[in-house]
C-alpha cells in the first residue's frame, strides 16, 4: 500500500479520532506550540463521555475546556511545569503536579512510570517518504509515540518540517486528523534597565567559542542581545526561541566550536514567532532532538565552555535557588535547569547563571533571603550552584565556602536589604 493511502486510510475528523481514547487512558500531549488544538477541543466537548481520563503535558499555553474543576472525574489534568492557564487549577487542587526534570520525562514514560496510553500532537505533512515531523516538541514525545497504544496526530501545514530524530513513519500513526490553525506564538518580553544589567554582567563572562543554553523569559532574551558581538557561539539548548534565532541569522552563533553535533543548532522544543517556524521548516542546519539528548547532563556537558542561564525567583544564603515555588506554591516547573546546570558544571570552561532581579513586588521583597520561604521547592541545590546574576552583580558561588557565598550574595542583594541581610547571615551562623 503506498503511503498516501495509508494516510488517507487513517484519516479521521477530530470528534473521531477521540473515540480512540479509552476509559481510564492516560493521554500524552507535547509542550506549548506542539499541543493539537482541534483534538483537544473535541476531547473537551466530549469529556463529560471519558471517565477517569488523564491529560499529561508540560506547559500548556492554552485554556482547553476540560480544564474545569466541575469535570475532573471524567479527564484530568495533570503537569510537570506550569505556566498561566494551568497554575490556578494546581493552587486550588484540581490540576495534578508530577515533580520532574526535563530530561527525565522521556524515561518515565519509557518505564511505565508515567502510563502512555494515547499520544495526541501537533505534526507537519507528511513526506513523499511517508514521514511526519514532530518538530515543534519531539522533547518526551518521541519517547511517548514508541511507548503509546495510540498515536493521533493533527497535521497542520504550519507545524515546520523539522530535522533531526523527530520524524515519525505514516505506519507508526493511528489516525491523523487535519487543521490549519495559526501556531501559538509568543510576543517579545519587555526588557528594561534590570534586565539590561543583569545581562550585561551575563554577557561579560561568555566568551566566543561558549555553548549556549538559554532559558525562557525577559532575563534570557535580554542576554542574547548582549551576546551579538561575540563570534562562533554554539548552541545546544532545549527551547529554541527567537533570541536564539537572531544569533544565528546575525552570523554571531556558528556552531564551528562546538564538540558534540558541530555545524548544528540542537534544541528540543520551538517557542516563539511564526518566523521562528518558518525557519525551522526543512532547514537542515536546525536539529530537533528528544529531550534525553538535549538535557541529558553527561552529553551536554561534553561540549566546551558550555554557559546556561536561567531565571530563579528566590536565592538564600547558602546559594539554594527556588525557581519554580513561591514558598510552597508551584509557579512554574523544574525544567531543564538543573539538568543545564549539571552539564556546564561538568564542561570544561562552562559556567551556569541562576539570573534574577534582585528584588519582586515593586521592591518591597528581597529575593535574595536568608533561607527559602518555608515550603520552597529547591531547583538547584547549594552543591551544584555556579553563578547567581542580579542587576547588582555577580555572586560565583561553587567552591566556596557558606561564609564566602553569604558575602558575595549579600554584595549583589538590594542595597536596601543588605543591612538586614547581613544581620540574619550572623544570627544564622553562617557568617
Ligand atoms: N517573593 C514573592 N514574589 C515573587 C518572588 C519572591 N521571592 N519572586 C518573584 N515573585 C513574583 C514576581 O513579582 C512575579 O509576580 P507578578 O507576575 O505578580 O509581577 C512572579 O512572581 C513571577 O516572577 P518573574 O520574575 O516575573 O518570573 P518570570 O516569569 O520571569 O519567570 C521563572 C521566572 C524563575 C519562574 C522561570 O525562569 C522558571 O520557571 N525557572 C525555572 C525553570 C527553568 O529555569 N527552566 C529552564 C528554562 S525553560
Amino acid at each position: 500500500m503506498s503511503f498516501q493511502s495509508m494516510y488517507r486510510e487513517r484519516k479521521r475528523e477530530a470528534s473521531e479520532a477521540i473515540w480512540l481514547v479509552q476509559d481510564g487512558d492516560t493521554i500524552v500531549v507535547p509542550i506549548a506550540a506542539g499541543e493539537p488544538p482541534a483534538l483537544l477541543r473535541a476531547l473537551s466537548e466530549h469529556r463529560r463521555e471519558f471517565r477517569d481520563v488523564t491529560v499529561f503535558q508540560m506547559l500548556p499555553l492554552h485554556q482547553p475546556d476540560y480544564f474545569d474543576p466541575e469535570t475532573t472525574q471524567h479527564v484530568r489534568h495533570s503537569s510537570p511545569f506550569l505556566g498561566g492557564p494551568n497554575r490556578a487549577g494546581v493552587h486550588e487542587g484540581w490540576i495534578d503536579v508530577v515533580p520532574s526534570h526535563f530530561s527525565e520525562v522521556p524515561r518515565l514514560i519509557r518505564r511505565g512510570l508515567v502510563p502512555t496510553d494515547v499520544v495526541f500532537a501537533h505534526a507537519s505533512p507528511m513526506s513523499e517518504d511517508g514521514m511526519l515531523a514532530i518538530g515543534l516538541s519531539p522533547d518526551y514525545t518521541m519517547a511517548a509515540i514508541e511507548k503509546a497504544r495510540t498515536v493521533v496526530l493533527e497535521v497542520n501545514p504550519q507545524v515546520p518540517f523539522a530535522h533531526g530524530p523527530c520524524r515519525v513513519h505514516i505506519s507508526q500513526v493511528t489516525a491523523v486528523v487535519e487543521s490549519d490553525e495559526p501556531l501559538v506564538e509568543i510576543p517579545p518580553t519587555t526588557i528594561g534597565d534590570v534586565e539590561r544589567a543583569i545581562a550585561g554582567y551575563v554577557g561579560e563572562l561568555v566568551p566566543d567559542g561558549a555553548t549556549l543554553q538559554i532559558g525562557i523569559g525577559a532575563i534570557p532574551d535580554a542576554v542574547v542581545q548582549q551576546l551579538a558581538s561575540k563570534r562562533d557561539l554554539g548552541i545546544h539548548t532545549e527551547m529554541f526561541g527567537d533570541g536564539i534565532l537572531t544569533l544565528l541569522e546575525a552570523g554571531g552563533a556558528t556552531n564551528r566550536r562546538k564538540n558534540r553535533h558541530p555545524g548544528v543548532t540542537i534544541a528540543t522544543f520551538a517557542l516563539g514567532s511564526h518566523r521562528l517556524y518558518d525557519y525551522l521548516d526543512d532547514n537542515p542546519s536546525v536539529q530537533m532532538h528528544p529531550v534525553d539528548v538535549t538535557n541529558d547532563p553527561v552529553l551536554a556537558g561534553q561540549n566546551d565552555r558550555l554557559h546556561s542561564i536561567n531565571g530563579s525567583l528566590q536565592v538564600d544564603l547558602i546559594g539554594q535557588c527556588g525557581s519554580e515555588t513561591l514558598a510552597h506554591k508551584p509557579y512554574s516547573g523544574t525544567g531543564g535547569q538543573f539538568d543545564f546546570v549539571r552539564a556546564a558544571n561538568r564542561s570544561e570552561g562552562g559556567r551556569s547563571f541562576i539570573v534574577l532581579p534582585s528584588t519582586a513586588k515593586g521592591g518591597t521583597i528581597s529575593r535574595i533571603a536568608p533561607t527559602l520561604a518555608p515550603g520552597t521547592h529547591v531547583t538547584t541545590s547549594k552543591n551544584d550552584v555556579d553563578h547567581v546574576v542580579t542587576e547588582y552583580g555577580v555572586a560565583r558561588l561553587r567552591g566556596r565556602t557558606l561564609r564566602e557565598r553569604a558575602r558575595a550574595l549579600i554584595a549583589i542583594a538590594h542595597p536596601d536589604f543588605r543591612a538586614e541581610l547581613t544581620e540574619a547571615a550572623e544570627q544564622l551562623r553562617i557568617v
